[in-house]
C-alpha cells in the first residue's frame, strides 16, 4: 500500500558539494548545494542549480566556470556553513579556515582541504522556477592522492562523500557495499 505524500524536490539521495566560484569582483566564494547530479558520460557533464538569490549566481554566470568540491565526512560542519552564510555579508573561507587555489583549467577556484575536485565550464543554462540549471562539462578531476586506489580510481571508502535526505534533513555517510557492477544481475535467473 503506497501514501501519497505531495509532490516534493525528495529523491534519496541528493549530494552535498560545495561550489568554487569567482564573485565580480574575483573574490573566491563557496556555497553549498544539493540538487545537482551526473547528467552526460560524453562529454562528461554535471549539472547544479542554484537560486538567483544566492551571492554566488552572478559570479557563475559572469566566469561561466565553477568547480565542485567534494567533501568528506570530515568537513559535514564547513559544508553546512558554506550552505547556511552567505558570500554577501560572510567572508567564508576565511571563517572556516579552508584554503581556496586558483584553477588552471576554469575560471573558478577549489578547496585544497577535499578530496575530489570537478573543473566545469558552463555550458547550458535553463531557466527551470526557482531554480536555474547549469550544464557544466567536467574538464578534469583532481583527487587527492592518499583516496585512489591501486588503479588510480577514487576509492569511496577513502573519499566518505555523504548525502542530504531533503524533509527529513539529515546528512548520511555512505551505506554498506552491496557488490560488484556486473555480478548483481546474474543471480537472477529467468526460465
Ligand atoms: C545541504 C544544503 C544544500 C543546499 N542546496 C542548495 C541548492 O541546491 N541550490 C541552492 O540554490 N541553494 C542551496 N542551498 C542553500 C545555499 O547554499 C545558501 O543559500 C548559501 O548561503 C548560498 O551562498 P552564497 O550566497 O554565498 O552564494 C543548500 C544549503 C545546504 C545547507
Amino acid at each position: 500500500m503506497f501514501e501519497s505524500i505531495g509532490a516534493k524536490p525528495l529523491v534519496f539521495t541528493t549530494p552535498v558539494w560545495i561550489i568554487g566560484t569567482y564573485d565580480l569582483d574575483g573574490k573566491p566564494n563557496m556555497m553549498t548545494v544539493s540538487w545537482g547530479g551526473i547528467c552526460c558520460s560524453k562529454p562528461p557533464c554535471v549539472n547544479i542549480c542554484l537560486r538567483k538569490a544566492t551571492y554566488s549566481f552572478a559570479g557563475l554566470v559572469e566566469h561561466a566556470a565553477f568547480t565542485i568540491n567534494v567533501p568528506s565526512e570530515e568537513l559535514a560542519h564547513e559544508a553546512e556553513f558554506f550552505g547556511r552564510a552567505s558570500g554577501r555579508t560572510t567572508d567564508k573561507l576565511a571563517a572556516t579556515g579552508l584554503t581556496a587555489v586558483r584553477s588552471e583549467l576554469v575560471d573558478a577556484p577549489y578547496l585544497a582541504e577535499v578530496p575530489l575536485v570537478l573543473e566545469c565550464a558552463v555550458r547550458h543554462t535553463l531557466e527551470i522556477g526557482l531554480h536555474t540549471m547549469f550544464v557544466g562539462e567536467i574538464l578534469d578531476i583532481k583527487a587527492a592522492e592518499e583516496v585512489l586506489d591501486s588503479r588510480g580510481i577514487p576509492d569511496p571508502k577513502k573519499v566518505r562523500p555523504f548525502v542530504y535526505s531533503p524533509e527529513a534533513k539529515v546528512y548520511h555517510g555512505l551505506g554498506v557495499n552491496l557488490g560488484k557492477a556486473g555480478t548483481l544481475y546474474k543471480e537472477i535467473t529467468r526460465d
